[in-house]
This record gives structure tokens, sequence and C-alpha cells, in this order.
């Protein structure tokens, strides 16, 4: 017996990145999953994917930022799946839609709005239109994706760090406001992990200096966060809710 058999899963986000092993690990332990992505034929793609290695895996083209787009993912979901047990908030401004990396007075305004919008904004109206689902089974699993900048501090992009840190708080109180219906809210703290899929020189420079900083002295890949994905999504995290794991290797330790 597959851990999440019978079990329907949204990332979002899943169409690049880490995203991508997020829903392949969920889908391998018998998940059915959409992905919940903003270009279109990544969307396609990871679900061709997905479903040539035997899982079943569906593709909603959204926007987290808009309510309409998300409204539409989520009842596209019920249509094909029936229910909703699992969301993992993913979706950010990152690698495929790239930040600035400047210090705190060189951002521009447009940039912050749409760091918010994406990163603290589009969970929280994900979350908002799965749980109105989850609640109908009286059952359901939120994981948020954090940042382990954000509970260390990082010397620059403030506007990300800021977002990251807000979704520490925002799993916190929706895990209290949605604990009556029995809907755990987690979150993971990913460390610097090399999730581009076509990294330059400087890139793997940045992820390989990382390295040097964690107890466990390795890159880290997509791989090594899956397990946190899995168990947070699964019955073995059934009374564990409002709660943020660092799976960095050991370089924040908190
Ligand atoms: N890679 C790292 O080092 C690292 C470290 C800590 C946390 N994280 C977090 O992990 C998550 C994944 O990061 P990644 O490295 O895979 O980045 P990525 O850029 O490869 O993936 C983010 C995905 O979100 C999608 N997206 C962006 N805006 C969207 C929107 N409005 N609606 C729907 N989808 C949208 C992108 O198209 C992309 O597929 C992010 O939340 C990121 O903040 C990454």
């Amino acid at each position: 017996m597959k851990r999440l058999e019978s079990k329907v899963a949204i990332v979002t986000g899943a169409g690049h990145g880490i995203g991508k092993f997020y829903a392949e690990r969920l889908a391998s332990e018998g998940a059915r999953v959409v992905i919940a992505e903003l270009d279109s034929g990544a969307t396609e793609k990871t679900v061709l994917e997905l479903n040539s290695k035997g899982y079943k895996a569906i593709g909603i083209q959204t926007d987290v930022t808009s309510e309409a787009s998300v409204a539409n993912m989520v009842s596209e979901t019920v249509k094909h799946f029936e229910k909703i047990d699992i969301l993992v908030n993913n979706a950010a401004i990152f690698a495929t839609i790239p930040m600035s990396r400047a210090p705190y007075d060189e951002i521009s305004i447009d940039e912050w709005d749409l760091m918010m919008s994406v990163n603290v904004k589009g969970t929280w109206l994900v979350s908002k239109a799965v749980i109105a689902e989850m609640k109908k089974l009286r059952y359901g699993k939120i994981i948020n994706i954090s940042s382990s900048t954000a509970v260390k501090g990082s010397p620059s992009r403030i506007h990300y760090v800021t977002s990251k840190a807000g979704i520490i708080g925002f799993t916190k109180t929706l895990a209290n406001e949605v604990g009556d219906y029995n809907i755990c809210v987690n979150c993971v703290a990913p460390g610097s992990t090399l999730s581009e899929e076509n990294p330059n020189e400087s890139i793997l420079k940045m992820r390989s200096d990382a390295a040097n900083v964690r107890a466990l002295k390795r890159v880290q890949t997509p791989d090594d966060l899956t397990g946190a994905i899995l168990f947070f999504a699964s019955h073995d995290s059934d009374f564990i809710t409002g709660q943020t794991l660092v799976v960095d290797g050991g370089n924040c330790m908190h």
C-alpha cells in the first residue's frame, strides 16, 4: 500500500524547479496530482512526463495572484478528481521569474509588490480556495514553502526574505484557524538548493559555497526536500500542525 493511495494533491508552481520533484514524489506514493502553474508550456510538459511514468497527473494553468484563476483551478481539480486532500504552496518568485539580489535600498517598488503578491497573497488565495473543499472532507494537509533565509536572515533580497518570513507566521495562524476541521498546516524551509534547470557557473558557485557552511557539506538538491513534503502530506504527521521544518543540511539550526 502506497502512503498516499486515494489522495489528491495540488502543487503550485510545479512546472519548473523543486515543485516538479514534489509532484513526482507525491505521485510515486499513489497521489493523483495537479500541476497548478503559471507557465502553460511547462505545465503541459510536466504532466506528460508524469503520465508517461504511469502516474495520474493533470495540469491547470494557474496564476496564484488571481482569485478567479485560483477558483477555476480548484473547480477543475474537483471536477477531475472529486476532492482535494493535499496542497503544496510552492509557487514563488525565485529562479524561473528571477528576483534582484540587490540591497534593501535598491529594490524597486514594482518588484517588492510582485514578490508579496506571488509569494504571500498567492499562498493565501490558494489556501483559502482549497480549504473550502478540505472542510467538506474534514481532512487536509497544507504545506507552505518558506526558506531558511527567513529563519537566519540574508545579506540581500530583503523583499524575498520578508515574504518567506511572512509564510511562517501565515502557517501558524492558519493552523490555528482550521484545526477544528482536522486540517494540518505546516511549512518546509529549504536551504540553498540547486534547482535551476540550466545553472551557469555563478549559480553553481553560489550553491557550492552554501555547501561549505552547513553541517552536511554537500550541495542540496530537490531530492533532499521531497521526504519532508511527503511526511507532512501523509498520515505520519496527523498530530503535527503550525510547524516549520528547516531542511538545509544543518546550516540554520533553531
Ligand atoms: N532553490 C532554492 O534555493 C530555494 C531555497 C529556499 C526556498 N525555495 C523556495 O522553493 C520554491 C521553489 O523554488 P524553485 O527554486 O523551484 O524556483 P522556480 O522559479 O524554479 O519555481 C517556481 C515556480 O513557480 C511558478 N510561478 C511563479 N509565479 C507564479 C504564479 N503567479 N502562479 C503560479 N505559478 C507561478 C514559476 O513559473 C515556477 O515554475 C519557492 O517557493 C522558493 O521560494 C527555493
